[in-house]
């Protein structure tokens, strides 16, 4: 793995039982996801959020949690069961330049993760690909790790790969957005 991947083992100090207060999944994306939709966790790490999305879908809906670590998809795994909602959530290992992911999906997340892949503009075409005409992207980029200027950066990559600014939603810690084709 690249030196800009985030290991597993540090995935531990923000993915911890205090994150529900700040970045809660259901107050953060629930006017987003909806009972039965089709969600892509993409750099899912230890699944925090694939969990959260698990049960905003509901018993009709998927997650496909997708990551380039392994070990962080098993991880993941055991947590949804312990969560009751393994049943749910697809797990894909995808590679750093290759996502993958076949499926049309409604809504994508991208927590925290777009300042670690190698090429953006590889990324964003791959996300525009599989997401449905109607579905919408949130990127959240940790305030600490990512300038505003790279940032800024990353939203004309988005751009150049087909991808529209929609909203900009306030999300503790972070530089986000939510896209749209
Ligand atoms: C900082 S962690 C964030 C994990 C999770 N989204 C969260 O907020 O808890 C970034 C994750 O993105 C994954 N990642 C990095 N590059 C990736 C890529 N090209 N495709 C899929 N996952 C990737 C890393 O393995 C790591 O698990």
């Amino acid at each position: 793995m690249g030196s800009h991947i985030c290991p597993w083992w540090l995935a531990y100090t923000f993915d911890n039982r205090f994150r529900n207060f700040f970045h809660n999944p259901e107050k953060m994306l629930g006017s987003y996801v909806t009972e039965g939709m089709t969600v892509l966790d993409i750099g899912c790490g230890l699944g925090f959020f694939s969990i959260g999305l698990a049960k905003l879908v509901g018993e009709k809906g998927c997650v496909i949690a997708s990551d380039v670590q392994s070990k962080m998809l098993s991880i993941l795994y055991k947590r949804a069961k312990k969560a009751g909602v393994s049943n749910k959530i697809r797990i894909h290992k995808s590679e750093p330049d290759k996502l993958g992911v076949e499926t049309a999906v409604d809504f994508i997340l991208a927590f925290w993760m777009v300042h670690e892949v190698p090429d953006t503009n590889i990324l964003f075409r791959q996300l525009r690909s599989c997401l449905k005409p109607n579905g919408r992207i949130l990127i959240a980029e940790p305030k600490f790790h990512v300038s505003l200027k790279h940032f800024q950066e990353i939203l004309v990559s988005a751009k150049e790969s087909g991808l529209n600014l929609c909203e900009t939603p306030s999300i503790r810690f972070s530089r986000s957005v939510v896209l749209k084709i």
